[in-house]
C-alpha cells in the first residue's frame, strides 16, 4: 500500500515534467500507482533554494501530472513521490503526501502506519505546531525537521526520528540543506534500492526503477540508507554501517508495460502459460529428480515434519486451498490453511515438528509478514513461497520457494495465483520425494502432467470468446459459483475475481454445502457457475457435482458450467458449457479458473470499470 521512490541524480535542463529527477519520479509513480490510488504527489530540492518545491493532488497520477504542467517545479538534484492508499484521513488534497515541516524546509513522504501518531501530534500542539492535514505521517515531518535543527545531520534526524515512531513505515525525506540527497528508513515496510551510474534510486518495489536500472539493494528492517548522484550509505537504526544484499532484477522493463493489451489484467490472463512454465523450469536434475535450489531446510528437516500450515491472505489464501488437496494425497501430512490475519490471534499449535507455508505475490502483505515472524517465534519452520524478489517475507523465511509469474501489475491477481498453485505442487512433490511417500516414477508422471498444463492452459484462454460474450449480456446482481475438493477455491477465487473486478455481489460455495442453506437464494434466472470435476476423478465426485447443477437447475438457475472436454454428461443440465481440457482432478485449478478470470474481466471492462485498479484496493495491503 502506498508507492514511495526517490531520485538523487544530475539536474536536468529544462524545469518541465520531463527534466531528469521529476521524470525517473513519475515514471516510477506510474508503475507502483498500483500500490494505491487516492492521491499522488511529489517534492524536489532544486540546488540553492531555500526550501523544497511540492506538488501533490487527490486522485489518480493524471492529475498530479495536470497540476505540475500548470505549475511547473524547479530543476533539482533530488526528488521523491508517492502514490497514496488512504488509511489516517480521506483522499484529499491536503492528506495527499509529501507532508512538508513548518519552515518548508523538508518533505516527507511515509508508507505504512505511525500507531503513535495522535500523542505525538498532542504534544506539537502543545508547543504550537500547527497541522495541515488528517494523516498519521504528518507527525514524522515534525520530528524529523525537529531531529535535524538539533543535529545537523539527515540521516541521524531519521534515525531519532524512526526510534521514536511505533507502528510501521518506509520515510523518505529531502530537504533544501541538501540538494542532492535523498535519505530513507525502513521499519517493517518496504523500500529497495537501485544503483545506477551517477544516479541511485528509492522505491516501495524495483518497478519503480527497472527502466532505469536492473541492479539493486535488499534494505534489512530497520535501516537508514542515504542516496546521492555517487554513494549509497546504509546503516542500522543505532547508526552501525550495514552492507546490504545486492540483487538482479530478473525481468525487464517490458515485463512490465501492456504489449499491446486493453489492460494489464487481459495481458496478465495472456501471460499464464508463461508463468507456470517460468516456475517450472529447471526445478529438476539431469536424472529427473526435483531438486528446489532455493529451498534452504534440510531434508532431514521436511522428513520430520508432521504437520503442514499454510497462511496466505485472498487470492494466494485459495492457491493455499488448492495445495491442501494435493500435498495431502501425495505427502500424507495433514495441512491446514488459515488467513494470516486470523492465524497469530487463535494462539496455534506449533512446533518445531512444524512446516508453515506463507504464499505472497508481493512478499509484503503485512497480514502474512506479521504470520510468518509468530510462527518462527513458536519454533515452526517458515517456508515462504513469493513472486517479489527483494521483498520482506523470503528474508524473514526459513526458505524460499520463488514464483516466476514476472511482475503483476493489475492490482487483482491473475498469473500469480496460477504460479502460486504450480509452486505448491512442486513442493508437494518435492516432499513426497524426501519422504518416500510416492515412488520416483509417479512423481515423474505428475511432473509429466505438469509440464503439459502451460499448452492446456493457452487452449482455455484461446477459446475465451464464449465466456467474453456471456459477461458482456450479463445483467445479474448477483452470481454464485459452486465446485468441489479443488473446484472449491476456484469457485471461491471467481467468486472474489468478480467482486473485485465488477462489484457485483458473489459468493462461492462448496457445491455440496448449498443444500445445508445458500439454496435459498438461488431464484429464477440467477446465474451459476459450476465448476465439475473430470469424470476420472475418485468417489463419484463427479457424478455428485452433477446431481448439485440438478437441484439448483429445479430452481430456475442459469447454469454456467466448466467442464472437461468430451464431458457428455454435463450436457443435459447446463445452460452454457465452457469446456476444457482433460486435466488430471488435481492439476485442474490451472485449467477451471481462466474463464472465471476471463469472465470478470470482461464483464467489468464491458461496464466501463477500471478493471486494473478497482475501487478502494491495493496491489500490496502493508498495514493489518
Ligand atoms: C485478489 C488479490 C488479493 C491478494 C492478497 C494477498 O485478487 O490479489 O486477495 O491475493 O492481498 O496478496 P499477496 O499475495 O501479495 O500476499
Amino acid at each position: 500500500m502506498c508507492g514511495i521512490v526517490g531520485y538523487a541524480g544530475p539536474a536536468g535542463s529544462i524545469s518541465d515534467v520531463s527534466e531528469r529527477p521529476l521524470s525517473v519520479v513519475l515514471e516510477g509513480l506510474r508503475r507502483l500507482e498500483y500500490r494505491g490510488y487516492d492521491s499522488a504527489g511529489v517534492a524536489v530540492v532544486a540546488p540553492g533554494a531555500s526550501q523544497v518545491s511540492s506538488r501533490k493532488k487527490a486522485g489518480k497520477l493524471s492529475n498530479l501530472v495536470e497540476l505540475l504542467a500548470a505549475e511547473p517545479v524547479p530543476v533539482a538534484t533530488a526528488a521523491i513521490g508517492h502514490t497514496r492508499w488512504a488509511t489516517h484521513g480521506g483522499p484529499t488534497d491536503a492528506n495527499a503526501h509529501p507532508h512538508l515541516a513548518d519552515d518548508g524546509k523538508l518533505a516527507v513522504i511515509h508508507n505504512g502506519i505511525i500507531e503513535n501518531f495522535a500523542a505525538l501530534r498532542d504534544e506539537f500542539i502543545a508547543e504550537g505546531v500547527r497541522f495541515l492535514s488528517q494523516t498519521d505521517t504528518e507527525v514524522a515531518a515534525h520530528l524529523l525537521a525537529r531531529e535535524y535543527r538539533s543535529s545537523g545531520d539527515l540521516a541521524a534526524a531519521m534515525r531519532a526520528t524512526a526510534q521514536l515512531l511505533e507502528g510501521t513505515f518506509t520515510l523518505l525525506a529531502v530537504h533544501s540543506d541538501l540538494p542532492g540527497t535523498v535519505v530513507g528508513a525502513r521499519h517493517d515496510s518496504p523500500l529497495v534500492v537501485g544503483l545506477g551510474q551517477g544516479e541511485n534510486f528509492l522505491g516501495s518495489d524495483v518497478a519503480a526503477f527497472v527502466s532505469e536500472t536492473r541492479v539493486a539493494l535488499e534494505l534489512g528492517q530497520d535501516q537508514v540508507v542515504t542516496i546521492t548522484a555517487d554513494e549509497v550509505v546504509v546503516t542500522d537504526f543505532e547508526g552501525r554501517i550495514v552492507t546490504p544484499t545486492t540483487f538482479t532484477v530478473d525481468w525487464d522493463a517490458s515485463a512490465a508495460e501492456k504489449g499491446g493489451f486493453r489492460t494489464f489484467m487481459d495481458k496478465e490472463i495472456h501471460d499464464q502459460p508463461q508463468a507456470v512454465a517460468e516456475t517450472l523450469l529447471g526445478r529438476t536434475d539431469a536424472a529427473g529428480r526435483l531438486t528446489l535450489d532455493e529451498l534452504r531446510i534440510d531434508e532431514s528437516v521436511l522428513r520430520a515434519v508432521d504437520k503442514i500450515v499454510v497462511i496466505a491472505c485472498g487470492t494466494a489464501a485459495y492457491a493455499g486451498h488448492v495445495a491442501k488437496y494435493a500435498i495431502e494425497h501425495w505427502c500424507r501430512i495433514p495441512v491446514e490453511v488459515e488467513l494470516a490475519h486470523e492465524f497469530r490471534y487463535r494462539d496455534p499449535v506449533l512446533s518445531e515438528k512444524t512446516l508453515v507455508v506463507a504464499i505472497t505475490q508481493s512478499g509484503e502483505t503485512m497480514d502474512t509478514l506479521m504470520a510468518v515472524r509468530h510462527a518462527r517465534e513458536q519454533g515452526a519452520r517458515v517456508l515462504s513461497i513469493v513472486n517479489t524478489h527483494g521483498s520482506t517475507i523470503p528474508r524473514e523465511s526459513d526458505a524460499v520457494l520463488y514464483t516466476h509469474a514476472g511482475p503483476e501489475i493489475a492490482v487483482a491477481s491473475t498469473k500469480a495465483f496460477l504460479a502460486q498453485i504450480t509452486a505448491t505442487y512442486l513442493l508437494g512433490l518435492y516432499l513426497a520425494q524426501v519422504r518416500g511417500t510416492k515412488f520416483p516414477d509417479e512423481i515423474a508422471e505428475v511432473l509429466t502432467e505438469l509440464k503439459a498444463m502451460p499448452a492446456k492452459i493457452q487452449r482455455v484462454i484461446d477459446n475465451g470468446e464464449r465466456v467474453r460474450v456471456i459477461a458482456r449480456w450479463m445483467d445479474s446482481r448477483s452470481v454464485l459459483f459452486l465446485g468441489r475438493h479443488v473446484g472449491f477455491p476456484v469457485a471461491m477465487e471467481g467468486a472474489l475475481k468478480l467482486k473485485e473486478l465488477a462489484y457485483i455481489h458473489a459468493e462461492g460455495f462448496a457445491a455440496g454445502e448449498i443444500k445445508h442453506g445458500p439454496i435459498a437464494l438461488v431464484e429464477p434466472g440467477l446465474p451459476v457457475f459450476v465448476i465439475v470435476p473430470s469424470p476420472r476423478s475418485r468417489d463419484s465426485l463427479h457424478s455428485k457435482v452433477i446431481s448439485n447443477i440438478q437441484e439448483i437447475r429445479a430452481r430456475g438457475a442459469r447454469t454456467l458450467v466448466i467442464a472437461e472436454e468430451g464431458d457428455e454428461d454435463v450436457l443435459p443440465y447446463a445452460d452454457e458449457v465452457f469446456w476444457v481440457p482433460q486435466t488430471p482432478t488435481l492439476l485442474a485449478p490451472l485449467v477451471t479458473v481462466v474463464p472465471l478470470q476471463i469472465f470478470a474481466c470482461e464483464l467489468a471492462s464491458a461496464r466501463g470499470l477500471d478493471v486494473d485498479q478497482p475501487r478502494n484496493l491495493a496491489k500490496s495491503v502493508t498495514v493489518e
